[in-house]
């Protein structure tokens, strides 16, 4: 059995991605980072990775939504690390057209449209779908670990948040996916599952801010759970610890780490 780790992580290269990239080169994991534009960032991220942790990070742009994305995946990991994955974190997110949705419209419906909804079925669910097909063709048995990225609202444990019905709708969908998976892949102790990590303090945030004001953004953040943001590497480290033998039997669950906020 090889000993090399690696791990693939959409969204890698900022915000929460990149905590958890951070967290799982510290752990000794070799890496493929996806983005989509932000070329200085994931320059920075592979160069900081690297000079710190002695891993190897290879980068891959391009749109979630993409079969060609996925398709760039894994080339890169069959040329470099012989077709063998380790790990699996589907992370990459953002607004629709990267503004905050944060009104109705005349009639009280918060529905985007269908163009949004197609993004956002593109960038979670089928990304997911096409990611885990592939990635378990990839991993040993016993030796391989799934873990999505949810949002506060997308299953039971917490009241739905209205502005989030057009991505929400592409989360609740992975969420399911998390357990249908686990399930698929139990037999050959591979696992999967699924982290909702609470108000992580990212530029995701800046749209938010800008519309409200930091005050209320602030105060907002001061009402719910343990009145603080999450950082990156908070999540990171729960996502780091789903991937490794520690939590070999931990599968199929949804984990918030959110400091409380899904008790509200
Ligand atoms: N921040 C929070 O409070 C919070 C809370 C719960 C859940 N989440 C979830 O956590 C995940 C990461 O959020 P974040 O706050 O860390 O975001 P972020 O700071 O904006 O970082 C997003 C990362 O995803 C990449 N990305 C964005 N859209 C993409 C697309 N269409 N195709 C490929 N890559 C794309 C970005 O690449 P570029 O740098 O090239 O743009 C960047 O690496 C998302 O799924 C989000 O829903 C966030």
């Amino acid at each position: 059995m090889s000993q090399t780790k690696t791990a693939l992580v959409t969204g890698g290269t900022r915000g929460i991605g990149y905590g958890v990239a951070e967290e799982l080169a510290s752990a000794g994991y070799h890496l493929i980072l996806g983005y989509r534009q932000n070329q200085a960032r994931a320059e920075d991220a592979k160069t900081h990775l690297e000079g710190t942790y002695a891993v190897r990070v290879f980068l891959v742009k391009g749109e979630a939504g993409e079969e060609s994305t996925v398709d760039a995946f894994f080339s890169c990991i069959e040329e470099n690390f012989g077709g063998k994955l380790t790990a699996l974190v589907h992370n990459a997110g953002a607004y629709w057209q990267n503004r905050a949705h944060n009104k109705p419209d005349a009639n009280g419906s918060w529905f985007q449209g269908w163009e949004a909804y197609e993004f956002f079925q593109g960038m979670y669910p089928k990304c997911f779908i096409r990611l885990v097909e592939k990635a378990v063709t990839c991993m040993e048995d016993e030796r391989g670990y799934i873990v999505a990225v949810s949002s506060p609202g997308c299953n039971n444990s917490r009241g739905p948040v209205l502005a989030y019905i057009t991505p929400g709708t592409g989360k609740a969908s992975v969420e399911y996916l998390v357990r249908h998976y686990a399930k698929q892949l139990a037999p050959r102790r591979i696992t999967c599952n699924v982290v909702i990590p609470g108000f992580t303090k990212t530029e995701a945030w800046d749209p938010v801010v800008k519309e409200l004001g930091a005050e209320q953004v602030d105060a907002f953040i001061g009402s719910c759970g343990m009145k603080r943001w999450a950082t990156p590497r908070e999540v990171g480290g729960v996502v780091s610890f789903l991937c490794s033998e520690k939590a070999a039997f931990i599968t199929g669950a949804s984990l918030p780490i959110d400091g409380g906020v899904h008790l509200k």
